[in-house]
């Protein structure tokens, strides 16, 4: 694969992981504030490793020569009821 298409890519993927896991953070503060501590924990640890893959993501783009874009995310509603979930 050549650098400009491992590039473009490497971004969409940093891309739409970074707002899965936003989703994931913001899902997680939710169910801690319910009282949920263990689910909220879960959420926001998936979170972290989610960003872990967006930050060598990142770091490939800008190896390979790139630009790294800051791209809008989708609305998406939250869960506000755990059993729901
Ligand atoms: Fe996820």
């Amino acid at each position: 694969m050549d650098a400009k298409k491992s590039i473009e890519a490497l971004q969409y993927f940093a891309t739409g992981l970074t707002e899965g896991a936003l989703v994931h953070k913001l899902q997680g503060q939710i169910f801690k504030a319910q009282g949920f501590s263990k689910l909220g924990e879960k959420y926001i640890n998936h979170f972290n490793e989610e960003m872990g893959w967006v930050e060598k993501f990142v770091e490939r783009i800008i190896d390979l020569g790139g630009e790294v874009k800051f791209e809008g995310a989708k609305s998406r509603p939250l869960i506000s009821n755990p059993v729901e979930c």
